[in-house]
């Protein structure tokens, strides 16, 4: 693990107040509002969820302790009673959100569908009954391996809805990796699509669940649910496969919500760590609906006129909680989009904001540099006046990025929220409250009210102002992981064994670096364990190099990643060959694609380098610090007094 540095610190001066006609109509108002509610949080953080949970949520039965301490496990709202997919659905039935628009969703050709708050109800409850019918039941775990299309969201609803936990598969990753996962969970059931559009090309999804299901690789699927998207020719497997669309002809349209316990199993989503194969993140149901639904009611400012647009895919977190849970159980009109910008139509984004009005915009760093790069022209071609509010998530905003957001896609006029948080904290945890909170661009500015955020040594000592050091969260919050799944010994080493607990008091270990300034505001500085960034997507360094290892040219490889003006970072490995193989571009072209098949798309590495060794210590441990400074062409500082063998860096400089 490297140190942050304090060389990392950036200095910004800008400062941008919420604008008084927002702060006006906001759910919080004033910086005062928000310190209250802070130091309300904090004095008793037990009191301020109970009373939130109380006048936010639908419950069945009311818990009855607030929170039980174990560290470093934590339970929420013991002994209550409640479903998510109630308090996103159901209770607007009795309101006029009945006939509102709760999807309002954008097929990539050009196709679009409106569901109302009764509507996606209707198709929820049939899509539970189905799932029902074909043998899920509370307890099981489903797999959802889908495009950007309604029936995601109806899968994910229909599932929390009789109790089964949902893995949500991102559609970009292989098979082999879809396989990893579904096996992991023991899932019983997969729901896919015959395909989605990305790019103008269709990802053949069920042409990749066939693989990873082929000969009995997943012993636990029984059945697969394919939704009708693209009318490509599929194969379907008799017995195994069956279409939404036949049999939700045989079901009832009402499926009551399962009443569930507050800390049932809700999702497992798989994250990358700095080791081992991906982590899969327990979350549970009544603390993270809870938090879901405060930040997406206090950081969005959610009212009923908006329509709110997160342009993720439902395979990451921020698809859980700000396109399906949080701004559902809000009442929220979400706009889906299944498509990416592409060639054809590079302003496909700004086309959708205009076309419907898109009020709340949140996106990530990298599609913000992709925009800066395809021009201003094609923002500027779209009336986009009806936004007033801009998110971005992932990774720290260069300031400069966030200025161009600000002024060409805001007009100068919309807040920007810069959230900071994880698949592992499962909501939103510091960023500025837009009507509160003055912004500076980079800063994801202050915590939110009952996360007790602070910067530490690796001893636990709070680092100066400005000083970097080591994100940690002091105090347990409502959406935070309970475990990973199936493993609670790497739960406590991931996130709780890097720094000690100082006095009884545990910190969870975000793997991030960051500081504090004198305003109390955080500058994420980014990862400091062996996990890299590529599009904002984490990517363990690990997971590549088991995937490289495991074609048989490959003796041993180290990935790092080398900071990359459009992806944020570029994977660069460096590989050791058999004897029986020689470098040639072929091989190198041949890894890539390994990598591709192994992980899926976004781990192919920009570069790969053969050497004939990797710089090692003297206990043999790669010394990843070395080659990220030749990936990123830079000279090689600091202590080199460990390595081994000091030829292996000259050779390796010579050729990088
Ligand atoms: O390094 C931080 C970065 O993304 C990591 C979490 O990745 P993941 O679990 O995939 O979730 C991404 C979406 C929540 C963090 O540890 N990160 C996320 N948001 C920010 C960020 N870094 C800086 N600023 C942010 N706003």
């Amino acid at each position: 693990m490297t140190s942050p540095t304090i060389e990392s610190v950036l200095h910004e001066e800008r400062l941008f107040n919420p604008p008084a006609a927002f702060s006006q109509q906001a759910h919080i108002k004033s910086l005062e509002e928000y310190e209250q509610l802070y130091a309300h949080a904090k004095a008793d953080p037990q009191k301020f969820w109970a009373d939130l949970a109380t006048k936010e949520l639908h419950w069945f039965e009311k818990w009855h302790t607030v929170l039980e301490w174990q560290p470093p496990f934590a339970k929420w709202f013991l002994g209550g009673k409640l479903n998510i997919s109630y308090n996103c659905l159901d209770r607007h039935l009795s309101t006029w959100r009945k006939n509102k628009a709760a999807l309002i969703w954008e097929g990539e050709p050009g196709d679009s569908r409106t569901l109302t708050y009764a509507q996606l109800h209707r198709e929820v409850c049939q899509f539970a009954n189905v799932l029902k019918q074909l043998g899920v039941q509370k307890g099981d775990v489903v797999g959802i391996y889908m495009p950007m299309i309604p029936e995601a969201a109806i899968a994910m609803l229909a599932c929390a809805r009789i109790g089964a936990a949902h893995t949500v598969v991102f559609g970009g990753f292989s098979a082999e990796a879809l396989r990893d996962r579904l096996n992991d969970g023991q899932a019983k059931l997969v729901v896919t699509a015959d395909g989605g559009w990305r790019k103008d090309a269709i990802v053949p999804l069920k042409e990749q669940v066939d693989k990873a299901l082929a000969d009995g690789a997943v012993p636990t699927v029984q059945n697969v649910l394919v939704v009708q998207r693209t009318q490509q020719p599929i194969a379907m497997a008799a017995g195994r496969d069956h279409w939404w669309h036949d049999c939700r002809t045989s079901v009832a349209a009402d499926c009551p919500a399962e009443p569930m316990d507050s800390e049932d199993l809700l999702f497992i989503l798989y994250t990358s760590g700095s080791t081992g194969k991906p982590k899969g993140v327990v979350h549970t149901t009544g603390g993270y609906n809870l938090y879901t639904h405060m930040t997406t009611k206090w950081v969005f400012d959610v009212q009923d006129t908006d329509v709110y647009w997160c342009t993720a895919d439902v395979g990451w977190i921020t698809g859980h909680s700000y396109i399906v849970y949080g701004p559902l159980s809000n009442g929220a009109t979400v706009l889906m989009y299944e498509g990416a910008p592409r060639a054809s139509k590079p302003g496909c984004f700004w086309e959708v904001i205009e076309k419907y009005g898109v009020t709340i915009f949140y996106t990530a760093p990298t599609a913000i540099r992709a925009f800066i790069k395809m021009g201003d022209h094609l923002p500027k071609a779209h009336d986009l006046s009806s936004l007033r509010l801009l998110g971005t998530v992932g990774e720290p905003i260069n300031p400069e990025a966030w200025m161009w957001y600000y002024r060409v896609i805001g007009g100068e006029r919309c807040p920007i929220v810069d959230t900071w948080w994880q698949t592992e904290t499962g909501g939103i945890m510091i960023t500025p409250l837009p009507g509160a909170i003055a912004t500076k661009p980079g800063s994801a500015t202050r915590p939110f009210p009952g996360i007790l955020a602070d910067v530490v040594d690796l001893e636990g000592n709070p680092v100066q102002t400005n000083e970097g050091g080591y994100l940690v969260i002091k105090h347990p919050w409502p959406s935070m992981l309970r475990t990973v799944y199936g493993d609670p010994d790497r739960f406590r080493r991931s996130y709780w064994e890097h720094i000690p607990p100082v006095n009884g008091r545990y910190f969870y270990f975000t793997g991030d670096g960051a500081r504090r300034d004198e305003d109390g505001y955080y500058w994420v500085m980014g990862r400091v364990d062996d996990v890299i960034s590529v599009s904002g997507h984490r990517l363990g360094t690990m997971e590549i190099e088991s995937a490289l290892v495991s074609h048989p040219a490959v003796a041993e490889a180290a990935v790092v990643g080398r900071p990359d003006e459009l992806k944020g970072e570029e994977v660069v490995a460096f590989v050791t060959l058999e004897e029986t193989a020689s470098p040639s571009e072929a091989l190198v072209k041949e890894l890539k694609q390994h990598v591709v098949n192994e992980i899926g798309a976004i781990a192919r590495p920009g570069e790969i380098h053969f050497s004939d060794a990797l710089p090692k210590t003297r206990s043999g441990k790669i010394m990843r610090r070395l080659l990220r400074s030749l990936a990123a062409g830079q000279e090689v500082s600091g202590d080199t007094s460990t390595l081994e063998d000091r030829s292996v860096l000259d050779k390796l400089r010579e050729d990088t």
